[in-house]
């Protein structure tokens, strides 16, 4: 007897061997048929019940959503469905469920929408989508580990909790241990944080490079993967106020360095998958394929999701700097009939999605990465370039997506970053440490944050940002 996965028994195909699997019940056919599904793979392993051998109290007990044990041999199917199945010899009830009780669930066996889904987040990993969008978030996790550390990376585990706010953008979650109605306040009337937890005012880090990059002026290499958090109040469909980001961070690196190590890694993890979850993406294009049936074919994907992923892994990415980026952007429209929402005047202007998704998907038809962007549109530690007007950041778009990467040279000169954070009005006795890296040693460094969750959008062709982590985290939504 051979305990083992349904992945690895479909895979084995050891015929006439004896199998035990756990697993939970999809479907119950003709009192015959089991469909039973462990999460290790979108199949089910058929399992195929005498019911004239087994006890009908057991029998009643196979239901939707039931955790069941069985026991026997496999063998060549005679349905079309499968190649092989399981033929029962033991059977067991491990969890019960209520036929009653699924039917007001997902785990009932119809087709539920996204938002439904959503609604019962516990539960819809369960599903066939659910399964294969978080085994391919998986194998990305781990593809972006054995990436960084196959190129001699030092993965650090920046801090969580922070006195800091990297981004400078005011988008910070606080921390504290006060009662709300307990906080003590000094005789400004504003909070005494000096008797809060850590004596200081805190908050949930919105990104981990400003420790990253003290790490990268030591261990040369450094990355860090982890969760980060910004309450910025964006209700849209590729925002959450909690997701992961990966910040890689490289010292004696310029910004063309850190351009071909964004490229590199993004294929590399793209690659990586493409071969590791094949049937994952197979299952998820196909339900795309069946969406777009329904939709207008303007609204269609224009082309399948593996064939998508693999014309990334095929084209360089084009290099565009903002300042011919809004040259095209001024002289086009993003189709014969409409203008942009937002149209582009001047120079100096960010860009919105529409502007950015037009660059990639109309105009450039790859991935971009746009550099050298206006200073005031970009935070205080990006180095500024000799015009002194712009500074050597970029930002990976693309297609679907918008910017998934956003990163820079940063400002290694000491009284340059002072005055940065002067005019920016941002304490530099707050950050006296990260400046105090500019005094000792100080050199040329580079590095980016690329969202995991945007990946994973990019990765599975799923469209709204809450379908790719397990519990979302937006404005008013933290039910689970
Ligand atoms: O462009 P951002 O804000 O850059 C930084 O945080 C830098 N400190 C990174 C660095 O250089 N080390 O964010 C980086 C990326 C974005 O390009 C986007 O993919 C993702 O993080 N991101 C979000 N993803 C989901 N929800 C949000 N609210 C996000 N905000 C940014
Ligand atoms: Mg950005």
């Amino acid at each position: 007897m051979i305990k083992a996965g349904v992945k690895e028994i479909l895979e084995s195909g050891d015929l006439l061997k004896e199998f035990e699997c756990k697993g939970w019940v999809r479907s119950f056919r003709s009192n015959r048929f089991i469909a039973l599904n462990d999460g290790s793979c979108v199949e089910n392993l058929q399992c195929v019940v005498d019911f004239e051998n087994f006890d009908q109290t057991i029998l009643n007990q196979v239901n939707v959503g039931a955790a069941v044990l069985v026991q026997g041999t496999l063998k060549e199917s005679e349905g079309s469905g499968q190649r092989v199945e399981i033929e029962v010899e033991k059977l067991s009830i491990l969890g019960e469920a209520n036929p009653e009780d699924v039917r007001k669930t997902i785990l009932s066996p119809k087709r539920h929408s996204l938002e439904k889904l959503r609604e019962q987040a516990h539960l819809r990993v369960r599903t066939n989508t659910f399964g294969a969008i978080m085994r391919v978030r998986s194998k990305l996790s781990f593809a972006v580990h054995q990436y960084f550390n196959s190129k001699g990376f030092n993965h650090v585990h920046t801090p969580i909790i922070t006195g800091s706010d990297a981004e400078g953008a005011g988008e910070t979650f606080k921390v504290t241990n006060f009662n709300l109605d307990e906080i003590p306040k000094n005789d400004d009337g504003n909070v005494n944080f000096k008797e809060d937890f850590f004596g200081k005012e805190t908050n949930l880090s919105v990104s981990g490079q400003l420790e990253a990059e003290t790490y990268a002026l030591g261990l040369s290499k450094v990355y860090t993967f982890g969760p980060t958090f910004r309450a910025e109040n964006s209700n849209t469909s590729r925002h959450l106020a909690e997701f992961w980001m990966i910040e890689p961070e490289v010292a004696f690196c310029e910004l063309d360095g850190n351009m071909d190590l964004a490229e590199d890694f993004i294929k590399y993890v793209l690659d990586y998958i493409q071969k590791e979850c094949n049937s994952d993406l197979a299952f998820l294009e196909n339900r795309l394929l069946q969406e777009d049936k329904n939709k207008p074919q303007a609204e269609r994907a224009p082309m399948p999701l593996r064939e998508k992923i693999d014309f990334v892994l095929k084209n360089n990415f084009k290099r565009v700097s903002y300042t011919e980026a809004i040259e095209i952007l001024k002289n086009s429209k993003p189709n014969k009939k409409k203008k942009f929402q937002y149209p582009i005047e001047d120079w100096g202007a960010d860009l919105q999605s529409e502007h950015e998704r037009f660059l990639v998907e109309k105009h450039f038809k790859c991935p971009v990465i746009l550099f050298d962007y206006p200073t005031n549109i970009k935070a205080f530690y990006m180095r500024l370039n000799e015009d002194g007007k712009t500074v050597r950041a970029m930002d990976i778009l693309f297609p679907g997506i918008g910017e998934i990467v956003g990163g820079s040279q940063r400002e290694e000169r000491y009284d340059v970053l002072l005055e940065k954070m002067k005019a920016l009005h941002i304490d530099p006795e707050e950050l006296w440490w990260y400046l105090e890296t500019r005094k000792f040693g100080t050199c040329k460094h580079s590095g980016f944050g690329l969202g995991f969750e945007r990946l994973v959008l990019f990765a599975t062709g799923m469209s709204n940002i809450r379908d790719v982590i397990p519990y979302p985290r937006t404005p008013q939504n933290a039910e689970f």
